[in-house]
């Protein structure tokens, strides 16, 4: 809606003498006592053309189409605002018009439709689980991938994996002398990681195993056929019990392309860097210095260790020329935690002259960054003793506390449903509590929070979407039922109108999340949309007599419980039959 209104502020503005690039109407959803929507950038227009603002305010609403005025009750406020409310005939119109998730997705489609996205998410390392702090790419990465494919863009998404690198020579070394076959078997990312702690303080304490290590290191490097093996296996091992945890979070990746893909890459960025002279030789290695930047000017960018190794930025480096070349990338994100961001401004500023200079078109690169997750005492999350929280004991718990709460909302419920309703709500919950909060902030994770029927939760959305779909159920009613919504009016009593209005601004939501790869915009959008549906649950009969006013309340019940269906499947949340 935002779009449109704001093209036709443009052609009311033009007609009324404002000149076309001085005019950024500043169209946004607003406080519904303020209309539906506001318009601020006749302000500084008027400012620019040294117009006084009201008056110039109300030019341009007088030359608004009929179309416009029509859908909107249109409104001069304050100093030169315009405000929009929608009129019920538009909210009928938009009722009828959306009754399928293809509907929302066209209203909701975004300048970028046609577009190339990849999105790198998730990427842990391997041969180690994953643990809490792995959590937040992986839900946060997960919902931007479908949102921005739900507005129109292709999406690839990408899980580069750390399944290379220097670690491999202490854990190749130890896998060949100290390994325990049954471990292996009942948990192997438990016992390479016991492995590699163990080759770890094995090297750290005697020189002798350190340079067997190293051997071990170059052996892999060089193609040497049982280390490889050995590398192949612990990387099977480790991708096969990730795929646990990403199918509980309903991840799916188009590809898998790790560390170790590019390892065969890494020369064309050593030498289109240095041919391009964007690189320059320091004590023996290569690396990238940026004379503009505070730090970066003394810290280079090594893109090439002194004894000839490629590092991680090598391969990232290698990973974007790869990204443009074979999937035509026009915005790669790299959904990361914000303490590789240095990284990622190093990268960027590298990437850039390196492409600029060779002549190659650069994608919009983008490091979708997030704070971390905190325990009650204000530090990373931790478990009693002080190790890593596993995300798989974190699933498994949320499922347990989520099955009390299922437990005690209905007792009647057979015990195996309730099972499977609980890890719906427990899954939903976390990833939820992670989605809900600005993904730049840190937050503090909180069991009692987070599974609660109360407060902007997973469980007061999933249990709200139960109950619309209960009415139906319990009616015997088809949803949506096009027959009888054909004899639906407007919204009429406030709680309708309300709703209605609500439901509008669906679209604006999900663009303002995909533009600002903010999920938590589309959460706040859903807990007040719960609200609106409450509200008007709550003062409306909807099985009344009159068939009109009854096709116009199931039509309101059955949008919502679209809308919110849709919407929780944008944040990668399963939705439940009842609660
Ligand atoms: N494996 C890395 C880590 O665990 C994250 C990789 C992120 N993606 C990238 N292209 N650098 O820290």
């Amino acid at each position: 809606m935002i779009g449109e209104l704001e093209a036709a502020l443009r052609g009311a503005a033009a007609a009324a003498g404002v000149a076309d690039g001085d005019f950024m109407p500043g169209v946004r959803t607003s406080d519904p006592r303020h209309g539906d929507f506001q318009a601020n950038g006749v302000l500084a227009a008027a400012k620019k053309a040294g117009r006084p603002p009201r008056p110039l305010a109300e030019a341009i609403v007088a030359r608004l189409g009929p179309d416009v005025r029509e859908a909107f009750d249109v409104s001069v406020a304050g100093p030169g605002f315009v405000n929009f409310a929608a009129r019920p005939a538009l909210l009928l119109a938009w009722l009828r018009a959306h009754t399928s998730p293809d509907d929302l997705a066209r209203g909701a489609a975004a300048a970028h439709a046609g577009e190339t996205w990849v999105v790198d998410y998730s990427s842990p390392n391997s041969a180690k689980q994953m643990h809490v702090g792995h959590l937040r790419s992986a839900v946060i990465g997960e919902a931007i991938s479908r949102l921005v494919s739900f507005t129109g863009a292709r999406v690839v998404r990408d899980n580069h994996v750390g399944d290379w690198g220097t670690q491999y020579g202490k854990l190749i070394w130890a896998y060949k002398r100290h390994l325990d076959g049954p471990a292996l078997g009942r948990d192997p990312l438990e016992e390479f990681e016991r492995l590699y702690k163990l080759g770890n303080a094995a090297a750290e304490s005697d020189p002798a195993v350190m340079e067997e290590a190293r051997a071990e290191l170059v052996r892999l490097q060089a193609g040497d056929a049982a280390n490889t093996e050995i590398w192949r296996r612990i990387n099977e091992a480790s991708l096969a019990s990730f795929q646990g945890i990403y199918e509980r979070l309903g991840i799916r990746f188009d590809v898998t392309l790790g560390e170790s893909f590019y390892n065969d890459k890494v020369e064309a960025v050593y030498s289109g860097l240095s041919g391009s002279g964007v690189s320059s030789e320091s004590q023996g290695a290569q690396v990238v210095f940026h004379p503009e930047h505070p730090r970066f000017k003394t810290q280079p960018l090594i893109v090439r260790k002194s004894d000839g190794a490629a590092n991680y930025a090598t391969t990232d480096l290698a990973t974007i020329l790869y990204r443009c070349e074979h999937f035509r990338a026009g915005v790669i994100l790299y959904v990361v935690d914000k303490r590789q961001s240095d990284h990622f401004e190093q990268l960027f500023l590298t990437a850039r002259k390196w492409f600029e200079r060779t002549g190659r078109a650069l994608p919009r690169l983008e490091h979708v960054d997030f704070g971390t997750v905190l325990g009650e005492n204000g530090k990373p999350l931790r478990t009693r003793t002080g190790d890593n929280v596993r995300l798989r004991d974190l699933l498994d718990e949320a499922a347990e506390r989520a099955f009390d709460l299922v437990t005690k909302k209905s007792p009647e419920f057979p015990e195996d449903e309730r099972r499977a309703i609980a890890e719906v709500v427990g899954v939903g919950s976390v990833q939820y509590a992670d989605l809900s909060q600005n993904r730049s902030s840190d937050y503090v994770f909180s069991w009692e929070k987070m599974i609660s029927l109360e407060g902007n939760t997973a469980a007061y959305l999933l249990y709200a979407l139960a109950r619309i779909r209960s009415i139906f159920r319990k009616g015997g009613l088809e949803c949506p039922d096009p027959a009888a919504e054909a004899a639906a009016d407007a919204p009429a009593t406030p709680g309708e109108a309300a709703l209605a209005r609500k439901l509008l601004k669906f679209a604006d939501s999900v663009r303002l999340a995909t533009e600002t790869l903010s999920p938590h915009f589309l959460c706040l959008y859903l807990y007040e949309l719960a609200g609106e549906f409450s509200t008007f649950y709550g003062a409306d009969k909807v099985i009344v007599d009159d068939p009109v006013v009854r096709a116009r309340r199931l039509m309101l019940c059955s949008r919502t419980l679209l809308v919110m269906e849709t919407g929780l499947g944008l944040l990668g949340l399963r939705t439940l039959g009842r609660m």
